[in-house]
């Protein structure tokens, strides 16, 4: 595999100084793109600046993931002996509910729903399987689908590293999957996913040929776990780089509807981890409203444009034309093409870099980026004054 990390830069001629290139090494344009930004990027990912920040290393975190991955892939999964099953009902929330996503993306073939709320679909029954997926194991919207699960004598398995539903799964004789604790939920996306994976192969839902493909998947971690991190330079890191590119300005990010679960992944994680507002849209859709838009123009946004080899050709020709509007409007225009040989790999290489990418951002806007104040804040009071889960049957 090369070492390319697959970056081009606006290629069209949107102003006298912008040249025109084509999909070529970044380093060129990226200077001449963002230039103004490029100490500063240099010097906040510093080791100190990490030290200072990253309080809770979770970079160290995130330079597990391919570890992470085996770990879940080697693991024998706990599901239910059950054949037959219609539906796929898939409960989580925030960094549990992105494996959940990636799953429903990736697993085009078959009936897979994702409930991120309290309640399960009003159709659901007993021939839908339900995984309740919650790193914590305490996010009351999952217990609160679990709970239904096991009212409605649904098949069902859960994932968690711990919390309540572990203990109730228990108590219930409920299949628990237990995975490794002492990590951000967002930062265990590896151990959920490929947890989910194995429960579901174990299941036959996820046949042989599936399951080689999520195998090789957890090899893009590797690749890029080479290529992401403080000491590679900012040249050579993509993860950098788009931090850079982003840093004080509005990222807007742009992909397919068949990677839409990474498009949300890294607009969720430029807010969780990096502390900052970001949109997003995917195609086609954007191309009958959100374009329209770009008649104007606005110097602080930052558009990030997601592609991937595996786009159809109507797709890959939307994007170009995309492209053209944006930088004829004035626009700053990044495009991302992600190494990998599948639909999986490309999602799984946004992840991961984007991710991390995140974690910079967060260091440059000198936050922590495994700090989640609102959230804790938002949990601790609905506990405190509502106290929902006291009222759940577990
Ligand atoms: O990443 C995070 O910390 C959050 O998005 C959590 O994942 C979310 O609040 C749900 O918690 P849990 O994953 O423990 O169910």
């Amino acid at each position: 595999m090369q070492a390319k990390v697959g970056v081009g830069w606006a290629d069209f001629r949107a102003s006298p100084d912008q040249e025109v290139r084509g999909f070529v090494g970044l380093n060129l344009l990226y200077a001449t793109l963002v230039s103004h930004n490029m100490d500063e990027a240099a010097e906040i990912v510093s080791e100190h600046e990490i030290r200072k920040y990253d309080r809770s290393n979770i970079l160290g975190d995130y330079r597990r993931w391919p570890a992470l991955a085996q770990e879940a892939l080697e693991r024998e999964a706990s599901a239910v002996d059950f054949s037959d099953i219609n539906h796929v009902v898939l409960c989580g929330m925030g960094g549990s509910a992105a494996s959940c996503d990636v799953v429903r993306e990736w697993l085009d073939d078959v009936d897979v729903v994702v409930v991120k709320d309290y309640h399960l679909p009003k159709w659901a029954g007993g021939r839908d399987l339900v995984i309740a997926v919650t790193y914590s194991g305490n996010t009351e919207e999952t217990l609160s689908c679990y709970s239904e699960a096991l009212k409605r004598g649904m098949p069902l398995v859960t994932i968690s590293s711990g919390g309540t539903i572990e203990v109730s799964s228990r108590k219930r004789g409920v299949p628990h999957n237990k995975v490794s604790s002492g990590l951000a939920p967002r930062a265990a996306f590896p151990l959920l996913f490929y947890t989910l994976v194995e429960v579901l192969r174990k299941m036959d839902i996820v046949c042989s040929r599936r399951f080689e493909e999520a195998k090789s998947s957890a090899k893009m971690l590797d690749f890029y776990s080479r290529r992401i991190f403080p000491e590679v330079p900012l040249k050579e890191n993509i993860s950098k780089q788009v931090a850079s590119f982003i840093y004080q300005e509005i990222p807007k990010v742009y992909g397919s509807e068949r990677i839409r679960c990474a498009v949300e992944r890294f607009r969720r994680m430029i807010s969780e981890n990096g502390k900052w507002h970001a949109m997003s849209d995917v195609l086609p859709e954007l191309c009958h409203n959100e374009i329209v838009s770009y008649i104007i123009g606005n110097p602080r946004l930052r558009i990030i444009l997601m592609r991937t080899k595996s786009d159809p050709l109507e797709i890959s020709k939307r994007f170009d034309i995309v492209k053209e509007i944006f930088l004829k409007s004035q626009h700053k225009v990044m495009e991302l093409m992600p190494e990998g040989s599948s639909l999986l790999d490309f999602i799984i290489s946004y992840f991961y870099f984007l991710d991390v990418a995140t974690v910079y951002l967060a260091i440059k806007n000198r936050q922590e980026p495994a700090k989640t104040e609102n959230i804790d804040y938002l949990k601790e009071r609905l506990g405190r004054e509502l106290n929902y889960v006291s009222k759940l049957s577990l």
